[in-house]
């Protein structure tokens, strides 16, 4: 199969967490006999930095003319500490999203048996956690009219929201709970909001159609502590843009690390590829990054593209490297591998029978031994 993807590594450790990712791809790519082409684009700070502009009208149509996006992260501090900046590294990622279309961003959830000490929380409480959180990704307050009074000394964020782009990702969210466990929350401010009054209405009326699924309702204050409580208790979430990004970000710690966590931004007619960790700049330049976070969106993209077989060897090659031990700096600031080590033993994981490595001495710095 030919592949275009459109590679935006972005700012902070971005770029080189997306280079472990086109390490693995590129020898999956060998082995099954796919031919990606990658294409490099400019985004965010750096693309400020360059071009003056977070989304250059180049990377957006390098994007529209792709099979797909690989992301790495955005952000920059210089930006963040200032309030009264008119340029922002996450405008070019906002604005990706609005004209790709990527209306639903997918982050699926799950601990690694091999991790549950890592886990901020007890063992037993996140032992078996699975979930998928659906949050709406191109509607709400994000994309809402903002503003300031004349004086400057008022400010407003509209929210708002139609029923056709509640039903879009709705619908999605309930797919996905058929092929997994049967159970959908919808988080949500039923309770104050009026946007969240007609998320509940227009889930209602389409949960009908999905009667094997149970459905449940959840205010998103005692979402975000059920969460903790018991996070085994969830398999799909769905909920809408602003809610999502605070859960999505509070699910991502109960695995051990933000920097386990991919995610898909699906649309129509285009998808894209993120880690859902943020820029890290205090890492970047220091190939002490998690790469797996952005291998883990690589293997979502594989099945994007019908690749289950490869998406599958990716996924579980992930889990052996866990498993062996061979973790980087986030989970282990004592015996830990660096970023590029991790893409290397994937590399070669992926080229070999993995019954012919040993991993002795790995994490003393040398590759396994064949
Ligand atoms: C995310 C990020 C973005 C968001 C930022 C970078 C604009 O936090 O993808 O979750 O808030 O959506
Ligand atoms: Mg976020």
């Amino acid at each position: 199969m030919n592949k275009k993807i459109a590679v935006l590594p972005g700012d902070g450790i971005g770029p080189e967490v997306t280079k472990q990712t086109l390490k693995v791809l590129d020898t999956i790519g060998k082995r099954f006999g796919h031919n990606f082409e990658f294409k490099k684009g400019l985004v965010g700070a750096a693309a400020i930095a360059e071009e003056g502009n977070p989304l250059p009208e180049e990377t957006l149509n390098l994007c529209k003319e792709s099979d797909a996006v690989l992301f790495g992260a955005i952000g920059n501090p210089k930006y963040d500490n200032n309030p009264d900046a008119t340029m922002r590294p996450e405008q070019g990622l906002l604005r990706l999203r609005k004209e790709l279309g990527l209306f639903a961003n997918i982050r699926p959830v799950k601990v690694y048996e091999s991790l549950l000490d890592h886990s901020p929380i007890k063992k037993e409480r996140v032992k078996n956690t699975d979930m998928v959180v659906f949050r709406e990704l191109t509607g709400g307050i994000y994309f809402g009219k903002k503003g300031r009074s004349e004086d400057g000394t008022t400010a407003f964020d509209h929210c708002e929201y139609s029923v056709y782009e509640i039903e879009r990702i709705a619908r999605m969210a309930f797919e996905a709970a058929m092929s997994r466990k049967k159970k959908l929350t919808l988080i949500d401010k039923a309770n104050v909001l009026e946007t969240s009054r007609l998320w509940r209405q227009t889930v209602q009326g389409i949960a009908i159609d999905y009667s094997e699924v149970e459905v449940e309702y959840l205010f998103v204050d005692n979402a975000a502590m059920q969460l903790i409580i018991r996070p085994n208790q969830f398999d799909v979430i769905l909920t809408e843009n602003m809610f999502g990004d605070i859960i999505s970000d509070e699910s991502s710690v109960i695995a051990g690390s933000i920097g386990l966590l991919p995610s898909a931004s699906v649309g129509e007619e285009s998808a894209l590829y993120e880690p859902i960790h943020g820029s890290y700049p205090q890492a970047a330049g220091k190939d002490v990054a998690n790469p797996i976070a952005s291998i883990l969106s690589g293997a979502m993209m594989l099945d994007q593209f019908g690749m289950e077989e490869e998406a599958e060897l990716v996924r579980s090659n992930v889990t052996l490297l866990i498993n062996k031990g061979l973790i980087t700096q986030d989970l282990d600031p004592l015996h830990f591998i660096s970023c590029s080590k991790v893409g290397d033993v994937m590399s070669l994981l992926l080229d070999l029978n993995v019954s012919d490595i040993r991993f002795e001495n790995m994490l003393e710095g040398k590759l396994p031994v064949i």
